[in-house]
């Protein structure tokens, strides 16, 4: 079967590398793909991944067995539903389904109807209602705009003053554009995080290996918030107790309200976890697979992607058999200086062939073919994955990988999984 993945980043990578191992696989596409994706999948250009009718057409001409759709801003624009219609098996949620990530309202609101433990919170449209629920509650206290931010538009304020201003900037500056136009105010969750992502059916719910991510762009966890700079798996805090806890009072009733609602979940859900005191309790969910949580959980993935994806999508999950590997997975994302906020692309990138030689398997995140050289193009530009028995020596792993790869100010956190090692001492 032809298999095509949408997307460009070290999700995608890994979707795709994970993929072409699959025995059902014959050829791979990627739309748009990146040059480390060439390695394994033929990178169309000039298809926009918004541009439903243009992917369909690609599909057909292609025979296309399945589609796997990366990215939240094709699934919230209909890339599956669209898909689907024409008759191709494609793996993510519809638009409708979609809208668990796309707004974080409709999110909040479905948990707080089913019983889902999540933050208390309420959403305002008005700036100055918003601003009267945070004098009344206090700090700390965290705003978010309502659309999708890349990631961005949450500010976990620890002083009112910082509260109110986060208000002002979404709902009046509107420093996320129309993202901003709502805001959700929550109550703070105090605990460890992790990413606990699941593969769904529309009514069967299986939870895929945990990660934890590093979401602060440097090291201690200080600095802005990114798409994430590193991650891990199995995330130590999620025990098999926390694990069967999160599917059973949150995986399960998400998917089985979802079907509720009319908006069947297929694909991946991902809840990423606040473990609390009384327990997980969600963060937010994702309609896809995290970035770069994907990039530690597929390599430990012993079982056909693409099967499982494929059942996924025609409602055969339960009788998948879904197995991990008992090692650990560390990724370290290599990131343009002034990542997250400004920097700049097109330098060359050296080391890359030493790193796979150490041992590392190394997604590319934003990288761009230039004169037949690999240069940089994005913010998060590589993810190094280390894979050995043990936590600790995957980390040594990813990192003696990480040091031979160079190019004009880049940075990546030194202290990936420094809790999973902490727990170790
Ligand atoms: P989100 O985009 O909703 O995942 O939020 C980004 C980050 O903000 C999360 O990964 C958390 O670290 C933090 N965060 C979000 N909501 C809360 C909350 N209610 N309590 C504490 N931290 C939060
Ligand atoms: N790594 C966080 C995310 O994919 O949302």
């Amino acid at each position: 079967m032809n298999i095509l993945v949408i997307g460009s980043g070290g999700r995608e990578h890994t979707l795709a590398w994970k993929l072409a191992q699959s025995p059902l696989a014959d050829k791979l596409y990627a739309i748009p793909g990146n040059p480390g994706m060439a390695d394994v999948a033929e990178c169309v250009s000039g298809i926009s991944i918004t541009d439903n009718d243009a992917l369909v057409k690609f599909a057909l001409e292609k025979e296309i067995g399945l589609a796997v759709v990366g990215p939240e801003v094709p699934l919230t624009n209909g890339a599956v539903d669209a898909f689907s219609a024409a008759g191709i098996p494609a793996f993510g949620p519809t638009k409708a389904a979609a809208e668990i990530e796309g707004s974080k309202a409709f999110s909040k609101n479905l948990m707080k109807k089913y019983g889902i433990p999540t933050a208390k919170y309420e959403v305002f449209t008005d700036a100055a209602s918003a601003r009267a629920y945070v004098e009344q509650e206090g700090a700390p206290i965290v705003v978010k705009a309502d659309g999708l931010a890349a990631g961005k538009g949450v500010i976990v304020a620890m002083t009112k003053e910082e509260a109110l201003a986060a208000v002002d900037e979404i709902m009046e500056d509107r420093h996320f554009g129309t993202a901003g136009s709502r805001v959700v105010i929550e109550e703070f969750m105090d605990g460890e995080e992790a990413s606990l992502l699941s593969f769904a059916d529309g009514t069967t719910v299986v939870p895929m290996i945990s990660s934890q991510d590093h979401k602060r762009a440097y090291d201690g966890d200080k600095g802005p918030n990114t798409g994430g700079m590193g991650t891990y798996a199995p995330a130590p805090v999620m025990t098999p107790e926390m694990v069967k806890r999160a599917t059973e009072e949150i995986l399960k009733p998400a998917v089985a309200a979802m079907a509720k609602e009319g908006r069947p979940y297929k694909g991946c859900l991902y809840a990423g976890l606040m473990i609390t005191k009384e327990g997980p309790k969600v963060v937010e969910f994702n309609a896809r697979f995290g970035d770069p949580e994907t990039q530690v959980v597929l390599p430990l993935l012993k079982s056909d992607l693409a099967a499982i994806m494929l059942a996924c999508a025609n409602g055969t999950l339960a009788e998948q058999k879904i197995e991990w590997s008992d090692g650990a997975a560390v990724c370290v994302v290599l990131a343009s200086g002034g990542y997250p906020v400004s920097y700049q692309k097109g330098y060359e990138i050296k080391g890359l062939d030493e790193a796979k030689a150490a041992g590392d398997i190394v997604f590319h995140a934003g990288t761009a073919l230039k004169d037949g050289k690999i240069v940089t193009a994005g913010g998060r530009v590589l993810n190094v994955v280390g894979q050995a028995p043990t936590i600790k020596e995957a980390v040594d792993k990813a990192y003696e990988g990480i040091k031979k790869i160079s190019f004009t100010d880049a940075f990546y956190r030194n202290d990936i999984a420094h809790r999973a090692l902490a727990r170790l001492k």
